[in-house]
């Protein structure tokens, strides 16, 4: 059975094992400490059984932009771990305390082009649309999708779902 929680300071350290185990964009401690510091309600991670952080998303509020929007800084689940779903429900929690906590209007993030896993999640699980491409965005030169997720219209689409489940259940009555 595995958890998703969110994130304190002691999951710090086990974070960024996760991070280094999964990525080549890494990051230094104190760089986890101003997201957790700046942003607690931000930063989820799953936790298995005996306690053990198999994945996380990191994220935060981005501040010098017109729009209110969120940003996924990173997401990774460790291999045993992945094709459970837990990647989606970690950024479902990220998405809605970004509406909630800070009223975003949308999420953002930057994902690698060959990135074949990371794009299904984001597209056609969680309907991230690629809004630009960054030309050789990563430190190897690899381009980058920036895309967007409307986290209002998430839940215009979710309300508009669950009023048609009521009205065809008040229908069959
Ligand atoms: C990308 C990553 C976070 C996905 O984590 P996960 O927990 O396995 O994802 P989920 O189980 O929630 O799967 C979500 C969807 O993606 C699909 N998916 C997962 N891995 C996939 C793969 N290798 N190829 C194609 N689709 C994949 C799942 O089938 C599921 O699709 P569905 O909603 O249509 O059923 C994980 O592979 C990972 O940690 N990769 C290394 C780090 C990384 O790339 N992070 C993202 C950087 S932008």
């Amino acid at each position: 059975m595995v958890n998703i929680r969110q994130a304190v300071p002691e999951d710090l350290l086990a974070i960024q094992a996760c991070n280094l185990a999964c990525l080549p964009e890494n990051y230094q401690m104190k760089y986890y400490f101003y997201h957790i510091l700046s942003w607690p309600q931000l930063m989820f991670v799953a936790e298995d059984g005996k306690g053990r952080v198999v994945g996380y998303v990191l994220s935060k509020m981005e501040e010098e932009s017109s729009a209110v929007h969120g940003h996924i800084t990173s997401l990774a689940v460790l291999r045993p771990y992945r094709k459970m779903g837990l990647a989606k429900r970690l950024m479902q929690c990220a998405h809605a305390a970004m509406k909630e906590t800070f009223e975003a209007e949308y999420a953002s993030l930057h994902v690698r082009k060959s990135n074949e896993a990371a794009k299904h999640l984001y597209i056609k699980t969680l309907g991230y649309e690629i809004h630009d491409i960054e030309a050789k965005y990563y430190a190897d030169a690899e381009d980058a999708y920036d895309m967007r997720c409307y986290i209002k219209k998430e839940d215009q689409k979710t309300k508009e779902s669950n009023e048609d489940q009521s009205s065809n259940q008040s229908q069959n009555h």
